[in-house]
């Protein structure tokens, strides 16, 4: 990877704020774990299991990803594959994180939810203490599933209160519209979460209305499908509305079939919040930076608009004013050359 502004974007400080922990599952670890817990795994080797990851839309990812996800037992397990993410997100210029977490895809395996949420937290506290990477946790509900399920998930959630930000909306977008968890939403946002869900990725511009108006979510996840609604896109840009895009996911599940023809650099152009982050970086081939530098030298990105995705991550993050005033003024003051 050799771009003209690689070291520049590296050294923006930057929010990841589009990032499913069991998305960060690397072969290698997958492999390890299975061999820890004795779980049968059908792939021989890691190259065998990187073979796998040939996805043609986003369910055929997910078929792939929740078998993967199978491996992860023991809070432990949930502990090392955090802190794993934590070093790499480190290594490419992130200073805050916000990650997203499945419980349901583990508690229906019999995992405990504190195993899964203490886990992670122990290792975003020692991300915090030895990376100075400050982070959230964000638990989405998986949209295949039921109602009544979400709900029993976010009554699990309540004696974790305190380690959980927000909730979101995962999984199959076909049909699972936003207000099939119009109530769930409702309560959650009662309770205090802050709000996101993934919309208008390959569900239609109306699931992004639905989210912003039925769910009442502060971003939409993904949301590149906005295009195809000029008065949704006029009311995004007008409210600043932030969208979490994922480029190289976005050509991995062929929501756009090359890089080139990915719509970032018009919807940034076009005035709206959009911020680039990595979804499943260990199944989609890259993690922030190598996302960045993908739409830099697919859409001719200048250091001007590098430093504004930079500073639209931070915007958008759920870090206090008086953080995100401190990164902003950081980010401007990054040279160009160092
Ligand atoms: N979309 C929906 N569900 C997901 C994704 C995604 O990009 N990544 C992990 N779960
Ligand atoms: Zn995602």
């Amino acid at each position: 990877m050799d771009h003209p502004l690689e070291d520049f974007a590296r050294r923006l400080p930057k929010a990841e704020l589009h990032l499913h922990i069991e998305g960060s599952l690397e072969p290698e670890m997958l492999i390890s774990l299975a061999r820890r817990h004795g779980v049968a795994l059908r792939f021989a080797s890691v190259e065998a299991v990187r073979e796998a990851y040939r996805f043609h839309d986003l369910q055929s990812f997910l078929d792939i990803y929740y078998e993967g996800a199978a491996v992860l037992r023991s809070r432990e397990d949930f502990r090392e594959l955090t802190m794993a993410y934590l070093g790499r997100a480190r290594a490419d210029g992130v200073v805050h994180a916000e990650i997203f977490f499945d419980p349901q895809t583990h508690t229906a395996r019999g995992v405990g939810f504190a195993d899964v949420v203490e886990g992670i937290h122990a290792a975003l506290s020692e991300g915090e203490a030895r990376l100075g990477i400050s982070s959230r946790l964000i638990m989405c509900f998986l949209r295949h599933l039921s109602e009544a399920d979400a709900f029993a998930t976010l009554e699990q959630a309540l004696p974790h209160r305190a380690l959980i930000a927000g909730v979101g909306l995962d999984s199959s977008e076909q049909g699972n519209p936003p207000a099939k968890f119009a109530r769930v939403f409702a309560r959650a946002g009662e309770l205090g979460f802050r709000l996101v869900a993934h919309a208008g990725e390959e569900g239609p511009p109306q699931f992004i209305r639905d989210a912003l108006d039925i769910l009442k979510v502060e971003r939409i996840d993904h949301g590149v499908r906005c295009e195809g609604d000029p008065a949704l896109l006029e009311r995004l840009a007008r409210d600043a509305v932030p969208l979490t895009v994922c480029p190289l996911s976005n050509v991995r599940l062929k929501v756009f079939e090359t890089m080139r023809d990915h719509n970032l650099k018009r919807l940034l152009d076009r005035g709206l919040c959009v911020t680039v982050n990595s979804d499943d970086p260990a199944y989609f081939g890259g993690y922030v930076l190598e996302n960045y530098l993908a739409v830099a030298t697919a859409l001719a990105l200048d250091a001007n608009d590098l430093r504004r995705l930079a500073a639209n991550s931070i915007k958008a993050s759920f870090l206090d004013a008086a953080a995100r005033m401190r990164w902003l003024a950081a980010i401007a003051a990054v040279a160009v050359e160092s």
